[in-house]
């Protein structure tokens, strides 16, 4: 029989990214997270924000509030600073033009005169305060802060910047403001995309002697999808078989609503109950479904274990650990991460009773239990509100330098967790907030998304899961949906029969275009087929009309490589 056949699968790396459409202003997607002894540029030039090292004469600036404004010049740079603040506000100020609907990217370089400070930037409009973002600013070398906001009218407003602490002076320099459009935006998320969630596949098929053979047929069906989406789950599943086959017909990614947490695993002192928590495993197990653990502990002291609060530090010391290693261990290898130290910028109940370093040294005991997954600190508002002082990307990055410092600790496999509860979006703010984390190289997962209940909140589910999707440094997204009778935490995605609510169908239609339809073609005079596919895994049918009377299977193929891989099979 001559049915040889030699199929070559080439993935190439999506060289096309370069070629970026003409006419739309690429987003810049860098961050720095070190303090520099001088600024970068300012991105996109500036922007449309007057820079002091582009303009001699430092026009455009005024003081803001009771501050006097001050030029500065430090080894031939240029730049605008404040002094003889009181109020948190005492600044310099900048006036601008702010058009309606439009998205902002903004970004600046900040240096304190003494110590450290929180500085935030400010935009005062005809119809409030947009606060585009804070960085803890140093003495004697400059930091990034990275930021934006949308504008919601056309109007004049006021750039200034904001320090609590009015006895540092205020630096700025490389200050940058780039409005975008709409249009703009969505083009940013499909080069996303294109770059990084698919790939362009070639496949060429041979004969024996390795002559290219065309006409050959080819199908491809998707098998799996290469980007983690998921949803919480809760115990109501167990029992429900509507709600399962709704949701393993859709996700292989979850994470418990609150099976695992301390306050349902121990009740009562030395009484564990893994009973729910072992059940939701095997239920995901049997449907392939990869499983976040959250969480070992919690610092808000409103969700601890009752008989937790009247421990003495020794004896509170000793439970944590003892919880530390009693979930990690259980469950060790069967999940996909953790979520050690749950919302630690926001609360402190372990720092209170154990110290400040409480939280690093539970890190280095989980290290030691399940080191071999991430280990994800998990907490909300730092891409969800630019408000939000407490949890601010820079807030973050000192709590993970922190834990990092610790000895012992400098081996530990981190994750960033962001909740990503949402209540009106703040695209511009969430996107720079990533760039600013991604800058530490560690694994970011949106790990409880959802959206206020609102009119608006199918669309704004809709734009934060594009966001999130599209995001070249987003690694995985799980919603926070998880179904109950009574209704869900914020956001459900079902009405109780399990029907799509409009929520519902956002994800669907979303989980839709994030995958690749099923396809077929024929190879060209050259042997070869090329499609553009979303990462995942695939099932590749070849069938030669001359040679071969039969068809045949290729194994799975995968599509998520980024540099150029070869395929050979010969049948
Ligand atoms: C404000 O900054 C100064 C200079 O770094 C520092 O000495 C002081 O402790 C800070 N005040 C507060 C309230 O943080
Ligand atoms: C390829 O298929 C087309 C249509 O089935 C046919 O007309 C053509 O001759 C074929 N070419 C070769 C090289 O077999
Ligand atoms: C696909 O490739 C990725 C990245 O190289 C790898 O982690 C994954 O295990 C592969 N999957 C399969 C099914 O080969």
């Amino acid at each position: 029989m001559e049915n040889n056949l030699i199929i070559v699968l080439l993935i190439l790396c999506t060289l096309h990214f370069s070629g970026f459409e003409a006419n739309a202003l690429s987003y810049d997607y860098t961050a720095s997270i070190e303090c520099l002894e001088n600024p970068d540029k300012p991105l996109y030039g500036g922007g449309i924000v007057l820079n002091p090292e582009l303009n001699v004469g430092l026009e455009g600036w005024h003081a803001f509030g009771g501050a006097k404004m001050k030029h500065i010049e430090l080894a031939g740079n240029k730049f605008v600073a404040t002094h003889g603040r009181n109020q948190p506000s005492d600044s310099i100020s900048q006036k601008l033009y702010l058009q309606n609907e439009m998205l902002y990217s903004f970004s600046a370089w900040i240096q304190v005169s003494e110590g450290n400070a929180p500085v935030a930037a400010v935009f005062k409009t005809a119809t409030g305060f947009k606060h585009a973002g804070a960085v803890v600013a140093e003495s004697k070398c400059w930091s990034m802060l990275k930021g934006g906001f949308t504008s919601d009218a056309s109007g004049p407003a006021e750039l200034y910047f904001e320090s609590k602490n009015t006895s540092v002076e205020i630096w700025v320099d490389s200050i940058s403001l780039q409005p975008f459009t709409q249009e703009e935006w969505t083009s940013h998320q499909d080069q996303g995309i294109k770059k990084v969630r698919k790939a362009n596949v070639r496949i060429q098929v041979v004969d024996k002697q390795g002559n290219p053979l065309p006409n050959a047929t080819i199908s491809i069906v998707q098998k799996q999808s290469g980007f983690p989406v998921g949803c919480a789950i809760n115990k109501n599943i167990l029992t429900n078989t509507a709600y399962q086959n709704w949701f393993t017909s859709r996700f292989r990614f979850t994470t418990f609503e609150d099976e695992m947490k301390w306050y349902s695993t121990e009740g009562s002192p030395g009484h564990e109950d893994y009973l729910s928590a072992d059940a939701l495993l095997r239920f995901a197990k049997e449907h392939n479904i990869a499983v976040r653990g959250h969480n070992v502990v919690w610092d808000d002291p409103k969700y601890q274990p009752g008989w937790l609060y009247s421990l003495s530090p020794t004896a509170l010391s000793k439970a944590v650990a003892k919880r530390i290693n009693s979930i990690m261990s259980r469950y060790k290898g069967q999940l996909i991460s953790w979520d050690v130290v749950n919302e630690n910028l926001h609360f402190s109940f372990f720092e209170r009773k154990l110290g400040m370093q409480a939280s690093a040294t539970f890190y280095k005991l989980a290290q030691a239990t399940d080191g071999t997954v991430p280990l994800f600190l998990n907490d909300y508002n730092t891409i969800e509100d630019s408000r939000d002082g407490a949890s601010t990307p820079a807030k973050y990055l000192q709590k993970l330098r922190e834990i990092q410092a610790f000895p012992g600790n400098r081996n530990v496999r981190m994750g960033i967790g962001l909740e990503a509860h949402f209540n009106t979006p703040n695209l511009p703010y969430m996107r720079a907030s990533i760039d600013t984390l991604a800058a530490t190289g560690l694994p970011i997962w949106l790990t409880e998304l959802d959206v206020q209940n609102s009119p608006n909140q199918a669309k704004y589910l809709d734009q934060v899961l594009k966001e999130a999707h599209s995001h070249p440094k987003v690694d995985g997204i799980v919603m926070w949906a998880a179904w109950k009778p009574q209704g869900c935490y914020r956001m459900c995605l079902t009405d109780n029969n399990f029907k799509n609510l409009p929520t519902g169908n956002v994800v669907d239609n979303l989980l839709h275009q994030w995958s690749s339809k099923a396809l077929a073609g024929s190879t060209d005079s050259d042997g070869f087929f090329e499609e553009s596919l979303f990462h995942g895994e695939y099932e590749v049918k070849i069938t030669h009309p001359s040679s071969l009377a039969h068809s045949f299977v290729i194994v799975s193929t995968n599509a998520s490589q980024q540099s150029p891989v070869i395929f050979q099979f010969s049948v």
